[in-house]
């Protein structure tokens, strides 16, 4: 059975047949909520230089100019909601074994949406660095009353905890986004450009590993030609479809699987 968005019936199953399941976002995901991506037509890196503004020498140059920004960003990120391919993942969480979300988006919202087994790849805009002692608290204040703000501790400037061009992402997210992708069996990718090495090359080790791996795209990316399948289609509307008939198939594999004592739940008296 094939759908408008393309989702076969085998697509389904062969997702469904998996014990561990990775999703891995980007920006795309949030589009639809309102928060803009970073590149194509109305990307962010349209308008704004990443060089000037998500880079360690910009913010030393000018903190005030890079803290505006996240403030902006962060006002328009406080005003919207997450969106239907977001409640579909968090969704997703439960019908694993093992399950991991991975995002390279620091706008907080797949947490919003309820997940929680989730791994920052590129650190989180709600959160803050202290420049001195390295300490990393929330940062909840919005919109910032103080441009750039300071750690109440020391004094020294704080900048967001995310991660800028030219920075490591940390090691821990890093290991652990890594890890989830070389031993899961199949990988839903949904909304990146898949550009942003090393966070890129992750459904490619996935599939390197025998992961069945798809993706969820409005385009076709450099990985489409690389994995299993691309299902052109805004995330909003493909993933809750795709999410709604997988949990459907894992529930009706469970029913019928037979309990621990051997016995099908269903058979007994
Ligand atoms: N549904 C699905 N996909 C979408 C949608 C949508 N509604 N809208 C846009 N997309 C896709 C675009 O086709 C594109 O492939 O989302 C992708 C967004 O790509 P990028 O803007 O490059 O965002 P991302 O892949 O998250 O970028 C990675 O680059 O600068 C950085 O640090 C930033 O984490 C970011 C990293």
């Amino acid at each position: 059975m094939r759908s408008e968005s393309g989702i076969t019936e085998e697509l389904v199953l062969r997702l469904g047949r998996a014990r561990n399941m990775v999703v891995f976002t980007g920006s795309g995901v949030s589009r639809e909520s309102g928060v803009p991506t970073f590149r194509g037509e109305d990307g962010l890196w349209q308008e704004h230089r990443p060089e000037e503004l998500a880079t360690l020498e910009a913010f030393e140059r000018n903190p005030e100019v890079v803290w505006r920004w996240y403030d902006y960003r962060r006002r328009l990120i406080a005003e919207v909601r997450p969106n239907p391919a977001h409640e579909a993942i968090a969704r997703l969480e439960g019908a694993f074994d093992v399950f991991t979300l991975v995002t390279q988006n620091v706008d907080g919202l797949h947490a919003r949406a309820g997940s929680t087994r989730t791994v920052e790849l590129h650190g989180n805009i709600w959160r803050a660095r202290c420049m001195g002692d390295q300490d990393v608290f929330d940062l909840l204040e919005n919109p910032l009353s103080e441009i750039p703000p300071r750690c109440k501790r020391c004094g020294s400037l704080l900048r967001p905890d995310v991660v800028w061009f030219g920075e490591p992402m940390p090691p821990e997210a890093y290991d652990a986004s890594y890890e989830a992708a070389s031993s899961c069996d199949a990988m839903l990718v949904v909304g990146t450009s898949a550009l942003v090495r090393p966070a890129a090359s992750l459904p490619l080790v996935a599939k390197h590993n025998g992961a069945f791996v798809i993706e969820v795209n409005i385009t076709y990316t450099p990985i489409s030609v690389l994995i299993d399948a691309s299902l052109i289609g805004k995330a909003g509307e493909v993933v809750p479809e795709l999410v709604e008939r997988l949990l459907r198939v894992v529930g009706e594999a469970r029913e019928s699987a037979p309990s621990p004592g051997g016995v099908k739940e269903h058979a007994r008296p």
